[in-house]
């Protein structure tokens, strides 16, 4: 291929990729039939996800993908069978623009209201889109975001029931993050499992609040601790005795966002030439002093696990080289990844005792979205799961479900390449056992733009490039999402 022919290719991926991002206007409700395959009969419960549905508001297209209005899907498997749902979360600010015909809010990555300089300034009202990740605990089925509270749901109807606030846990707009980690077995809690999550408000310093939760979204602790100056934290990881953080070297300039040029997000800008620094807190309150150590320069939005080995803590996380925002004047839509800095899996080691510490980075594939078998959270692991470029080096999208051993450096590349896109992999372990870590299948949303529509995907976790055991076609296209989870249903 010469550079005229690559040049093109690129263009005809990013027009494929960009039309993932049309909106999705209608909600459904569906019997999936298998393309391909058979739906496993052991697999038993429901996949949730949650996304940008709207990109565009009453047809003023958003700016970045991020201030798209949530949406939330479900896929309900039994006895070999798939049933499908699709529902906006009927935010107050959703229901107040649809009423309204037109934009009403700023978008916090990038969506300003039209009208220029003089409907933005001041105008501070950002949207809660609720579209971020999604979490099935207790009872409750809420959709997140990560910088104000979660809105209830119904788990079977996906119905919006509102916003809440945890019976009165968090205040008013009090954030609850979009990244909550689940420990299988928290030792604090006699082995019962327990929800890990935290919230950030920003300002000169830093607010950060940890929250844990049993079983039935009983509150078992709770701390707050401040930390120097700006954070922008997306997400954490956990291990039994500490919750770890990185705050990477950014600087914020609310100026230009409060007198309206530009969005709150885009006030962000990377320091180029100072270090990292991972914050480590003990998870249990009073206990022992929270600690921060040297990390190298770079900005991580997701981590793929940690766990404790004798005297040091490790962390999984990619890594990138800077934080890149959408500028004012870009559209997301035709931006050419090739030239943005990849995502890269890195392992990094601390030492608790010396303080010392150690990144290395573990690949050279682009990517993002990293999971992992739930019973491994916060423990020694062999397995992570990512979505990833086709290519073994360089920054593309995202179109490869990615399996990395830990272990031996052992890989498997499933790709739904050249016209397919993948989302967020998510793990389900087989009922029945064996109990080898990657014995289960991964649930994989895959937008084909050959036909401009979506495919539920599973995998077989151990046999990747066995292609899929069965692929689900949608019969529309569910816009390139975020965060799911998998509520597995309770055994009769
Ligand atoms: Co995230």
């Amino acid at each position: 291929m010469n550079s005229h022919q690559a040049a093109e290719a690129t263009r005809a991926v990013t027009r494929d990729w960009a039309r993932g991002y049309e909106s999705q206007h209608h909600e459904y409700t569906l019997e999936l039939s298998a393309a391909e395959g058979r739906i496993p009969p052991e697999l038993h419960g429901t996949l949730y996800r949650n996304g940008p549905g709207l990109l565009d508001v009453a047809g003023v297209p958003v700016h970045h993908p991020f201030d798209g209005d949530g949406m939330v899907a479900a896929v309900h498997f039994e006895a070999g069978r798939a049933h499908y749902r699709n529902r906006m979360v009927r935010t107050a600010a959703y229901l107040a623009e649809q009423r309204a015909g037109r934009p009403l809010f700023r978008g916090v990555f990038g969506t300003q209201l039209p009208g220029g300089l003089l409907t933005n300034a001041f105008n501070l009202r950002l949207k809660n889109i609720a579209n971020t990740g999604v979490l099935a605990w207790g009872e409750r089925l809420l959709a997140l975001w990560e910088a104000a509270e979660p809105h209830r749901l119904d788990p079977t109807t996906l119905e919006t029931l509102g916003l809440d606030r945890l019976d009165g846990l968090l205040g008013e707009g009090e954030p609850f993050a979009a990244h909550y980690h689940i420990d299988p077995a928290c030792a604090l809690d006699g082995g019962q499992p327990a929800l890990v999550n935290f919230g950030m408000r920003v300002g000169l310093n830093t607010t950060l609040t940890l929250f844990e939760f049993g079983p039935d979204f009983d509150l078992r602790r709770h701390h707050a601790y401040q930390l120097d100056g700006f954070a922008f934290l997306h997400d954490m990881a956990i291990t039994p005795n500490y919750v770890l953080f990185i705050q990477n070297p950014i600087r914020y300039d609310p100026l230009p966002y409060a007198f309206g040029l530009q969005s709150a997000a885009q006030g962000l800008r990377s320091l180029p030439d100072a270090p990292s620094t991972i914050i480590v807190i003990p998870r249990q309150p009073g206990v022992g002093r929270v600690r921060s150590f040297r990390a190298p320069n770079g900005f991580v939005w997701h981590h793929v696990n940690a766990y404790e080995d004798r005297d040091d803590l490790v962390i999984d996380s990619i890594w990138y080289d800077s934080y890149v925002g959408i500028s004012p004047e870009t559209d997301f839509r035709t931006i050419n990844v090739t030239t943005l800095p990849p995502g890269r899996l890195a392992r990094t080691r601390i030492n608790l005792r010396t303080g010392s510490l150690e990144r290395r980075f573990l690949g050279e594939r682009c990517c993002e979205f990293p999971t992992l078998h739930p019973a491994a959270v916060g423990r020694p692991y062999r397995y992570a799961y990512l979505c990833a470029g086709d290519a073994p080096s360089g920054n593309a999208h995202l179109q490869a479900i990615w399996k990395v051993d830990l272990t031996t450096g052992a890989e498997q590349l499933w790709s739904a390449g050249p016209r397919g896109f993948v989302g967020e992999p998510i793990f389900v372990p087989r009922p029945d056992g064996p109990t080898s870590e990657d014995s289960g299948w991964l649930l994989v949303m895959v937008y084909d733009a050959a036909r401009h529509e979506s495919d539920l995907v599973i995998l077989d976790a151990q046999q990747l490039h066995a292609g899929p055991v069965a692929r689900l076609p949608l019969g529309h296209h569910l816009p390139h999402g975020l965060h799911g989870t998998f509520r597995q249903a309770v055994s009769r």
